[in-house]
C-alpha cells in the first residue's frame, strides 16, 4: 500500500489518523408534531452519499482546528472542535488533538456536512485516544452535538425517529443521485421555526421508503421522495423550485430538498445517467455533483497517501511545494484551545 498507514506516527512521533466524512440526503423527512422539549418529532430516511469532507487528526497536547474554506468557523463554535471538547469531557481525560479539515460538502446546505465531521472526530478520537468505546456510547455524545450526528457514526441508510436520533438501519441498494446546491445557506433552526401544524404528516411515507430502498428500483424511490420542511423553506428561497424544475427537465426521475435545504437532489436511473443530468445543469452559480448512495459507513479511515492523491496534490506535496495536507497558497490558520480552556 502506498502512503503512510492510517494510524501512523507523525513527524514528531505523534500519531496521525486520516478520515473521510460523507454527506447525507433525506430521502423522506416527515414532521409528525411538536414535542414538549421544543424539538419536532420526525420520521426520516437518511442516506449517506459519496461526497465527503476530509479530516486529519494529529495527536497534540492541546485542542486545535484548521479549516481550508472561507466562511466556515475555525473557532470553538465549529462542530468538529466541539466534538473533541465533548468527548474529552465525557471521557474525563485531558488528551489533545489538532484537526485539519478539508471541506468539500457545502455548509448549511441540508447535507449534514458539519454533523458528519463531528461524527468523524468522535470516531477517530475513540481510536487515537485509545478509548475503545462502543458506537452506542459515542452516539450519546453525538446526540449532544446535534440530532443528525449519530447517523454518521453508522452511515448507510437508516430510519430516524424521535428527534431524528433514534435510528434503525435500512437495507438499501445503491442509487445514483444528482445534488444541486445554490450559493445560499439555510438555517435549520429557522426552518423548523417556520413549521406549522398543516405541515405535519403521519410517518407512513418514511415507512414506505424504508421498505422500498431494498428493491433498488430507482423509479419507485424517486416517486416516494418527500420533505415536509420544503413547505417551510421554499418560500424563503425561490431558487429551490428553480433547481427542482431544472433537475426534472434534465431527466431526473424525481426530486426533493434535502434536510432543511437549500440543496435539492434528483434520482437518476444509473450513475452514467446522473452524470448526464449534471452536465445538462448549466447555471454557473449552482454547484452540482453526480453521486452514489453509500451502503457502508459514512466515516472511513484513509491512508495519508490516499488522502494526498484524493486531494490531487500528492506529487506537489512530495516535491515540498505544497502544504502536505491542503496545498495551495492559503494554508488554513489554526485555532487552538489550550489545556484548562475547556
Ligand atoms: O439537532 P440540531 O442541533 O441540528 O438542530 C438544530 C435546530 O433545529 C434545533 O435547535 C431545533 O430548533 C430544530 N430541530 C427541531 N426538531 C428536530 C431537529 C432539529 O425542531 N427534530
Amino acid at each position: 500500500m502506498l502512503g503512510l498507514p492510517a494510524l501512523s506516527k507523525g513527524s514528531r512521533s505523534r500519531r496521525r489518523l486520516a478520515l473521510s466524512a460523507a454527506a447525507k440526503v433525506n430521502l423522506v423527512l416527515e414532521i409528525l408534531g411538536k414535542r414538549a422539549d421544543g424539538y419536532h418529532e420526525l420520521a426520516t430516511v437518511m442516506q449517506a452519499v459519496d461526497l465527503s469532507d476530509r479530516l486529519i487528526l494529529d495527536e497534540a497536547p492541546d485542542l486545535g482546528l484548521a479549516v481550508n474554506s472561507d466562511g466556515i468557523p475555525g473557532d470553538a463554535t465549529n462542530l468538529a472542535l466541539r466534538a473533541a471538547v465533548a468527548l474529552r469531557e465525557a471521557a474525563k481525560i485531558d488528551d489533545g488533538v489538532h484537526i485539519t479539515l478539508d471541506k468539500r460538502v457545502p455548509v448549511a446546505a441540508g447535507l449534514g456536512g458539519g454533523s458528519s465531521d463531528a461524527a468523524a472526530v468522535l470516531f477517530g478520537l475513540n481510536r487515537l485516544w485509545g478509548l475503545r468505546w462502543p458506537v452506542a456510547r459515542l452516539a450519546e455524545v453525538a446526540t449532544t452535538l446535534g440530532m443528525d450526528v449519530p447517523f454518521f457514526l453508522r452511515g448507510g441508510a437508516a430510519l430516524g425517529t424521535a428527534r431524528g436520533e433514534v435510528l434503525k438501519p435500512v437495507a438499501a441498494g445503491a442509487v445514483a443521485l444528482v445534488l444541486v446546491n445554490p450559493p445560499i445557506r439555510s438555517s435549520t433552526a429557522e426552518a423548523y421555526g417556520r413549521v406549522t401544524p398543516s405541515m405535519y404528516t403521519d410517518g407512513s411515507r418514511a415507512q414506505t421508503m424504508a421498505g422500498l430502498l431494498r428493491t433498488r428500483q430507482a423509479a419507485r424511490v424517486a416517486a416516494s421522495l418527500y420533505n415536509g420542511l420544503e413547505a417551510a423553506v421554499a418560500p424563503l428561497h425561490p431558487e429551490i423550485a428553480r433547481m427542482k424544475a431544472a433537475l426534472l427537465a434534465a431527466g431526473a426521475l424525481g426530486v426533493a430538498m434535502s434536510g432543511s435545504g437549500p440543496t435539492v437532489f434528483g434520482v437518476a436511473r444509473s450513475f452514467e445517467h446522473a452524470r448526464q443530468i449534471r452536465a445538462r445543469l448549466t447555471r454557473a452559480s449552482w454547484r452540482c455533483w453526480a453521486v452514489r448512495t453509500l451502503g457502508g459507513p459514512a466515516v472511513r479511515v484513509r491512508t495519508i497517501g490516499s488522502m494526498d492523491r484524493m486531494m490531487g496534490r500528492g506529487q506537489a506535496a512530495r516535491r515540498g511545494t505544497l502544504d502536505p495536507v491542503f496545498g495551495g497558497s492559503n494554508p488554513p490558520a489554526p485555532t487552538t484551545i489550550r489545556r484548562g480552556r475547556r
